[in-house]
């Protein structure tokens, strides 16, 4: 062991008392040590090799089929006061919390190795950065570590002797005498996430998949971060980071937020389209911004992640080329389908699908099977500087100056492309009710699930003071960036999407960078200031003028009844909530009061 820090050796020492386990590993982060891992994983049944010729280094695993996704209800956030975790988390108290893991991890990982994983959280060195050490007994996470966060020496050295969020995970499958193992171990009756925000520290019971035991992702960057970053004064959030080149080379860094199933890692990965000849879109991080004020006044934000841990289904050459190259080698896929030649297959990721293969529970799979060859949610995990879009900045400890926050959902009526909030006020507010749809249904007005800046399972205490918390850290800043909200997903009355979506969204992008440099103007809407047909650059693009007043107009009545809608989610919080919310709100429904019964751009 390569460290003199008492809170972490004795940590190791305590939890290896408690978790009894066959042998205990440092982590180094080294190539010899992954490959090494990787052939142990192999010879466990838990990867299959691919091809080598087609996919270099890389590897497939087939998950538990009780274990392949994140556990909202089995996610618990523990503070002394219940209060701290508001209506959207689930509460427990931090003492009976704790004595029920004891019992649960004590004997934990009999039979199995732990291995002991420092891992940094953000560029090593970086003063936004955190470290964070995993203690786990699946060697699946081990190396899942060392491709999504500087693991290992690095961030031992980086360490030193100062603090840590420890993160304790077991996949609670402890192997005795004579007990033979299972490719996939996990606890299929018990499944425990676990943050306690005040101490600073995480365990993780029961589960080996994605945010479950990845514990540097969700539950360090995002739960963990989140609180600190209200006690510190900076930003945690679920967002990417992307740079956008103008053809004269200025480069300006937005972060963006979205629920699940947007299209997050595409616009991530933006390829500008035909008419954008000499924009370049560069990526920083497709799933967590952390952002701090610099000391010129400005925010800078840092991707704490070194990897992608993507939904594979729907990612192809056509939504997604950027993360079809950076997956062609070096990564794994968990709960994919394997091909006859031994490469990866999954649903849309090309148009049709294999004669033959294996489908994500090992069985075989045909195009008339009736089932999904891929698990719905089988990711991929990848290096970051692997993206042939990666920008040049992303591991700069400094991290990149941000200009303009985005939020989006999926929603088929109601909402314009994309507008501009008045204010950081309220800006606030759209990030605070955005969601998207319940279901995909293309009726009108169709519930929405509000997810306030898509961080609903991720914030690691009350909403409510996380709305305070952004409303009041502008205060600090000279210039805050600006607030869009964006909306890809509006429909016509067939249900048709009216807006082609993916490359072209880099018209609207352009139109944001151009508003955060004062060079591009707009009308003022309802809703916030809107771009006129003039105001979008329409090169390479036939989309006539009717079409996208159809895409900008906001009717009446059903704005109307998404403000009253917002009511309840704000009542949720009662007291605690930032009147400020509801005074934006209120001042929405007046303009609408104002508005005529279908507000729309002018004709021409
Ligand atoms: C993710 C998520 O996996 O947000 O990134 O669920
Ligand atoms: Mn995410």
């Amino acid at each position: 062991m390569k460290t003199t820090n008492k809170k972490l050796t004795d940590w190791v020492q305590d939890i290896a008392r408690l978790c009894k386990p066959a042998t205990i590993h440092w982590c180094d982060g080294s190539q010899q040590e992954y490959d090494r891992l990787c052939s142990e994983l192999v010879d466990a049944g838990t990867f299959i090799k691919l091809n080598e010729e087609l996919r270099p280094g890389s590897f497939l695993a087939r998950s538990d089929p009780r274990d392949v996704a994140r556990v909202e209800d089995r996610t618990f956030i523990c503070t002394a006061d219940p209060d701290d975790v508001g209506p959207t988390n689930n509460w427990r108290d931090p003492a009976e919390m704790k004595a029920l893991l004891h019992g649960l991890f004590d004997g934990a990982m009999r039979g199995r190795t732990l291995y002991v994983i420092p891992f940094s959280m953000g560029p090593l060195g970086s003063d936004i950065a955190q470290i964070g050490v995993q203690i786990t007994d699946s060697p699946y996470v081990a190396v899942s570590m060392r491709t999504m966060t500087r693991m290992g020496d690095g961030a031992l050295a980086a360490l030193g002797d100062g603090d840590f969020v420890p993160c304790l995970h077991s996949v609670g499958a402890p192997l005795d005498e004579g007990d033979a193992d299972v490719p996939w171990p996990c606890n299929a009756e018990h499944k425990y996430i676990v943050h306690f925000p005040e101490e600073r520290s995480i365990w993780s019971y029961g589960s080996g998949y994605g945010g479950n035991a990845l514990l540097g992702k969700k539950c360090l960057a995002l739960r963990i971060a989140s609180a600190m970053a209200r006690d510190e004064g900076w930003l945690a959030e679920h967002m990417l980071i992307l740079g956008l080149e103008s053809p004269r080379g200025e480069k300006t860094y937005v972060a963006a937020a979205f629920p699940s199933a947007c299209g997050k890692t595409n616009l991530a990965m933006i390829i500008p389209p035909k008419g954008f000849e000499g924009w370049k879109a560069w990526t920083v991080g497709d799933d967590i911004a952390w952002i701090k004020p610099g000391a010129d006044g400005r925010l800078y934000a840092i991707n704490p992640e070194a990897g992608f841990f993507g939904v594979a289904p729907g990612t192809s050459a056509k939504s997604n080329p950027a993360a079809m190259s950076t997956i062609e080698r070096n990564s794994f896929f968990t709960n994919v389908a394997l091909t006859e030649d031994g490469d990866v297959w999954w649903e849309a990721m090309t148009d049709d699908s294999p004669a033959r293969l294996t489908d994500w529970t090992g069985q075989a799979w045909t195009p008339d099977s009736g089932r999904k060859a891929a698990h719905p949610n089988a990711r991929f995990t990848a290096p970051a500087g692997q993206c042939p879009s990666i920008d040049p900045a992303w591991d700069d400890p400094k991290g990149v100056p941000i200009s303009a926050f985005i939020f989006g959902g999926r929603l088929s009526t109601t909402f314009p492309l994309v507008f501009e909030a008045r204010d950081w006020r309220h800006g606030v507010y759209l990030a605070a009710t955005m969601g998207s749809e319940a279901t995909a249904a293309a009726e009108h007005q169709a519930a929405i699930r509000r997810d306030p800046m898509a961080m609903l399972p991720f914030c690691g205490y009350n909403m409510a003071d996380y709305w305070q918390h952004w409303l009041s850290f502008a205060a600090s800043l000279p210039n805050p960036p600006k607030v869009f909200r964006v909306n890809w997903f509006r429909k016509d009355a067939g249900g048709r999407f009216l807006w082609p979506g993916f490359g072209q969204n880099m018209r609207v992008m352009e139109w944001i960078v151009r508003r955060v440099q004062g060079q591009a103007s707009g009308i003022e809407s309802p809703f916030g200031l809107m771009p006129r047909y003039e105001d979008l650059n329409w090169t390479g693009l036939d989309y006539d003028r009717s079409a996208f007043q159809d895409l900008m107009e906001i009717d009446r009545a059903a704005a109307r009844a998404e403000a009253e809608d917002q009511a309840a989610l704000f009542a949720r919080f009662g007291t605690r909530l930032p009147p400020a919310l509801e005074e934006e709100r209120k001042e929405l429904i007046a303009r609408l009061e104002q508005a005529p019964e279908v507000w729309a751009l002018p004709a021409a």
